[in-house]
């Protein structure tokens, strides 16, 4: 009783004194000018030197964004160790455990733990990028532009002094340059980066730990997930960036690693999270959020509803179904859950209120004055507009892009295809083309078939072909269903037409079938293309393309304008707030400190779980809540070494009111003094529409404790060639 009275009398406390609202993702490069200040109020002991900067070491040469082999990023890890030792979340590594894992080496399920040098097993799939430096180029960019320049010459003009700039910044190095636009084109950054291609897994504990809670718990707290995994970044013998896997290649010797603290975390304590977070929108009018509520997030919640729901059918019956479509199952499921959440607290809460107040006085503001009428006067009615005529062409959309071209595993490869039956029409005159296209072609095929279970394709293509057909009325639907299906596949009823079709798909495709495929390939021809079920199918679709396309791009165009405009006319209005531009998977800083919340009436949700949680879900039934057998005795038994807090538990998971999106997911949370005490993985269910607006209150991150994360490596599983390469700090 004592204890939780004095818990709450220091809470009381501290947000009296720290009554900062934690909001922003800023960039790392502004720090120092606009939030160094409020940071070293909260707790930071480090210099803005120490977090951000170009001429010496420092944190943000240990934070790497994970990105495909094309340079798409989708997560943040951290160098812990000076031989290039990575964390990032399991649920980061999801994708190269899964490709990495048969029935005989289950990474997935077994976890993995390599033991040397040579057990690190090369990811193909993943490279990884630092920053090097950041410059604000906004005036370079936007030279010459003015009030009365045309959007067409705008964008003519941006694009030509981003390019100039970027080829500039990585003249004569191995670095990699991209521009960055901030504020809808509002401000414009040059990020240089240096890539490395050569990334190996190291090790990661079983999903029941990694992912467990699963799809029930997942954006939920209280939360007991082991949410992270362990990769090595290699470079060239000569210290240069590796370009891909070399057996010569070494691990990588960091400019900065990540001193590891297992001193624990309190209630109040400082908290910096650096990563890239991927998509945020807080500058959305509430036009924008009542459309993603009524339009864009239910068509896309229905349609991945019933994918998941077909693909699990077929993922409990088989292991084999499971290894194979476990990633995009899970990134599936992830987004289902978000998007749903998303538009139910759009639905529940205060949050588009909070923006229509904003708006009304914006448009006061805009009235009042007869310059800024001219300008910002009719933006909001606008918005209001475009986004009502917007949102059917969404849903339209949506079902095209999602129900119908992503309908089967294999649809979009039908897109690679087309350009060599151009090749085909003259197959005399094009030979050499030809054999050139087939070889790239090979690849991409080879691909298409290695774990591929054609069974659960045709299940979930025909679902989706059903539900389209379902939902769209006859006269919106593409052409492709009067013209090519119906018609080919005559039946008494669409739905039998549907199940003839695609029966034809799966019994005669090239592209369902490798031996069908390789066929072809080698003996290519227009006449089979033509007569190919899934092509006809793809062209069909393509071939009527058009009407939907133009409502949306037609719409959008309005909308980017007045969206650049709301922002620039918002940062006139509130001259004394500081603003922080919209996430763009650029590297940003969050901060901010440890912190409970209230989810709803009546109810306290703590910062910190324990190990004891673990066991109080426990359900052998269920593969979400499985608890492995190691786990549990070590767990019941108190076994947790030097990782247990004060109370003798061993803390899992804490609560910061750090502000991030995905993206951010793997990122360090840091305390004052530079030092990893856990790993960002989750946003929290009751404010699920944080992309578009912040809540102090209701939103907070979820982070996996560095006393769980190096239990399970050191303690559990015993992991000593990872161990010692860490720099464990256990004082405060
Ligand atoms: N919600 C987490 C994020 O978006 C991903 C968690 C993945 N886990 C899962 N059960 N699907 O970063």
């Amino acid at each position: 009783m004592k204890k939780a009275l004095l818990l709450f009398v220091s809470t009381l406390l501290l947000s009296g004194v720290f009554a900062t609202p934690d909001e922003g993702m800023w960039l790392p490069n502004k720090i120092a000018q606009l939030n160094y200040a409020d940071m070293q109020k909260l707790g930071c002991k480090l210099t803005a030197e120490e977090i951000y900067s170009i001429n010496n070491s420092s944190l943000k040469d240990a934070i790497f964004q994970l990105q495909s082999a094309e340079g798409s990023g989708f997560c943040t890890g951290e160098i812990v160790s000076k031989q290039g030792l990575l964390f990032t979340n399991h649920h980061c590594g999801y994708e190269a455990i899964t490709s990495l894992s048969t029935t005989e080496h289950n990474y997935l399920d077994d976890g993995y733990w390599a033991k040397s040098l040579k057990d690190e097993i090369s990811v193909p799939g993943i490279r990884v990028t630092r920053v090097v430096r950041i410059d604000d180029v906004t005036s370079r960019v936007l030279e010459g532009i003015t009030d009365e320049t045309s959007e067409a010459d705008r964008e003519k003009a941006v694009a030509k002094a981003i390019k100039i700039i970027e080829e500039e910044a990585v003249k004569d190095t191995h670095y990699e340059a991209a521009v960055s636009e901030m504020y809808q084109g509002g401000e414009y950054y040059l990020f240089v980066y240096e890539a490395f291609s050569d990334v190996r897994f190291v090790g990661a504990p079983p999903s029941s730990i990694g992912k467990f809670g699963g799809d029930t718990d997942n954006w939920m707290w209280p939360r007991h997930t082991g949410d992270f995994s362990i990769f090595r970044v290699y470079m060239t013998p000569d210290g240069k960036p590796s370009t891909g896997y070399d057996e010569k290649n070494v691990p990588y010797v960091p400019l900065h690693s990540l001193p590891i603290s297992i001193a624990g975390v309190e209630e109040g304590d400082f908290t910096m999270i650096m990563g890239y977070p991927g998509q945020t929108e807080r500058y959305l009018s509430s036009y924008g959020m009542i459309y993603k509520r009524d339009f864009f997030n239910p068509s896309i919640v229905s349609l991945l509803e019933l994918q998941l729901n077909t693909m699990k059918e077929d993922m409990d019956a088989d292991i084999n179904v499971r290894l194979a479509l476990a990633d995009s199952y899970a990134s599936n499921a992830n987004g289902w859950k978000l998007f749903d959440g998303e538009a139910l607290t759009l639905r529940t809460t205060d949050a588009i209120q909070q923006k229509e107040k904003l708006e009304a006085d914006f448009q006061k503001w805009a009235d009042s004055d007869e310059t800024r009428k001219a300008k910002y006067g009719e933006v909001l009615p606008s918005l209001k507009a475009s986004y009502e005529a917007f949102g059917p062409a969404t849903y339209d959309i949506i079902y095209l892009s999602l129900g119908l071209l992503q309908a089967g595993q294999h649809v979009m490869n039908v897109q690679s295809f087309m350009g060599l039956a151009k090749l085909l029409e003259d197959s005399k005159g094009n030979a050499d083309a030809i054999s050139s296209a087939i070889e790239n072609l090979k690849p991409e095929t080879e691909e298409m078939f290695t774990k591929y279970f054609p069974a659960t394709d045709k299940k979930v293509f025909t679902a989706m072909l059903k539900m389209y057909i379902k939902d769209i009325p006859a006269e919106k639907r593409n052409g492709v269903f009067a013209d090519y299906i119906f018609k080919t596949y005559k039946a008494k009823t669409e739905t039998e037409s549907l199940e003839k079709f695609a029966t034809a798909v799966f019994t005669k495709s090239i592209f369902t079938d490798k031996a069908r495929m390789d066929a072809f390939l080698a003996k290519p021809s227009l006449k089979a293309l033509k007569a190919d079920p899934m092509y006809a199918y793809v062209e069909g679709v393509f071939g009527d393309l058009f009407t939907v396309q133009m409502a949306y791009v037609g719409a959008m165009n309005g909308i980017d304008v007045n969206e650049r405009l709301f922002i620039e006319g918002l940062r006139e209005f509130q001259k004394d707030r500081t603003f922080y531009p919209d996430a763009n998977s650029t590297l940003r800083l969050t901060y901010g400190t440890v912190k409970s919340y209230d989810p709803r009436d009546a109810v306290h949700y703590k910062y910190l779980t324990y190990a004891e949680g673990i066991i109080q879900k426990e359900d052998p039934t269920n593969e979400e809540f499985k608890v492995a057998p190691e786990l549990k005795t070590k767990v019941l038994n108190k076994e947790f070494g030097r990782y247990a807090d004060k109370t003798g538990n061993l803390p899992v998971c804490f609560l910061s009111d750090n502000d991030i999106t995905g993206g951010n997911s793997g990122s360090p949370i840091i305390n004052g003094k530079g030092e990893l005490i856990g790993l960002a993985f989750d946003g929290n269910w009751e404010w699920l529409c944080s992309n578009l607006l912040f809540s102090v209150d209701l939103q907070r991150t979820i982070n996996v404790d560095s006393r769980y994360v190096l239990w399970v490596i050191d303690e559990l599983y015993d992991a000593q060639y990872i161990m010692k390469e860490l720099d464990v700090r256990t004082t405060k």
